[in-house]
């Protein structure tokens, strides 16, 4: 499945990024940082002039835009307040704030939750409908019919995939960027689940969370910026990546609290994931279809009934 030579590697790579110029990325933000550059964006496609071929520029701008503020430029295929960008900070260039610069060379993958090899825009789909609770469109709670349910071909999936791709220019295909990977508790450090204290979990979160995330979990206006809300209506659904315990505690141990990450322990970390999985999210539909022909893991906690 992988593409090792390097002028095939260019090519895959020239389709979207019109050319191959580039060797090496630009630098990631990093993962300690102020709120003064929670705006930064080393690789801004608005600025990029090398981007000659109109069609191919506007297309990833507005993936730019939906990945920035989903809500507001995919409002179909959002059921709540979340962007992809509050996940992936710094329009997913940020350091231990799961970056995807240089990532589209890796796709297609083996997906353990699809049980099959996914692509890039397979796998922004699952963002969609996963995380951007796609399947209760503005909280209704209302299944959509599957001809309103993004897909591989929508526009919206189709511009954010050429977006991500084009944050792959000049990288190798089939090689794994070093900070690939590197929002995950290391697994010696993984706590069972139902050993997990949630109550000093909340009680973390009451000290450290609730300034930017308030006590509600519903996020609280600092400056220009607006934590997502955590659980409730308007977050990510229960089949989301950041549903399930030792994800989401990967995401908090290196991304989180905003100004000062890696202040946590792991233990910390996965007991404030804990107590935020404990709370009520919209129901993902098809959760039947998921880990077909393997065992659910084990901090999918909202699998369990
Ligand atoms: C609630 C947090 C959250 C939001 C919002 C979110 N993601 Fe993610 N994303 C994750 C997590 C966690 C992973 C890591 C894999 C997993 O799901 O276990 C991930 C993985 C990915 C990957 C694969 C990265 C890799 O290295 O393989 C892509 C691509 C991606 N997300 C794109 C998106 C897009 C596009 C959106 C918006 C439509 C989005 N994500 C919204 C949490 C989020
Ligand atoms: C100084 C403010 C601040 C503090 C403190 C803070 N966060 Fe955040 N957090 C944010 C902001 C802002 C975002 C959204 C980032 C963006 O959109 O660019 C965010 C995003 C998140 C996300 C991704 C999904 C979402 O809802 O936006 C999670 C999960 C998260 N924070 C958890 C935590 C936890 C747990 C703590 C405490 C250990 C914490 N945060 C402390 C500001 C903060």
């Amino acid at each position: 499945m992988r593409i090792t030579s390097p002028s095939a590697a260019c090519l895959v790579v020239a389709v979207v990024a019109g050319a191959c110029s580039r060797s090496t990325p630009a630098p990631l933000i990093p993962a300690s940082t102020t709120m003064v550059t929670a705006w930064q964006v080393p690789q801004d496609p608005t600025k990029d002039t090398t981007l000659t071929d109109p069609k191919l520029a506007d297309q990833i701008r507005l993936g730019y835009r939906i990945f920035t503020n989903t809500p507001k430029e995919a409002p179909q295929f959002t059921g709540g307040q979340v962007a992809c960008n509050n996940c992936h900070l710094n329009a997913g260039q940020r350091e231990r704030s799961l970056p995807l610069v240089a990532i589209a060379g890796m796709f297609p993958e083996y997906n353990n939750r699809a049980a099959r090899l996914i692509s890039l825009p397979d796998r922004v789909v699952d963002c969609f409908l996963r995380s951007e609770n796609a399947t209760s469109p503005h909280g209704t709670n209302v299944i959509p019919a599957t001809e309103s349910l993004p897909t591989t071909s929508s526009k919206e999936v189709l511009a954010v995939s050429a977006y991500i791709t084009w944050l792959s220019r000049g990288a190798a295909v089939g090689t794994n960027p070093t900070w690939r990977g590197q929002n995950t508790i290391a697994k010696e450090q993984l706590i069972p689940v139902d050993q997990l204290d949630r109550a000093n979990g909340e009680a973390i979160y009451m000290d450290r969370c609730t300034s930017c995330h308030g006590a509600d979990g519903q996020g609280v206006q600092v400056g220009d910026k607006k934590a997502g809300p955590l659980w409730g209506p308007e977050s990510w659904n229960d089949g989301a990546g950041a549903a399930r315990v030792y994800t989401l505690a990967g995401i908090i141990r290196y991304a989180m609290p905003y100004l000062n990450p890696n202040s946590l322990t792991d233990e910390e970390a996965q007991q404030v994931a804990a107590f935020i999985t404990s709370k009520p999210r919209p129901r993902y539909p098809f959760k039947d279809r998921d880990y077909v022909g393997s065992k659910v893991p084990v901090d999918a906690v909202y699998y369990r009934d």
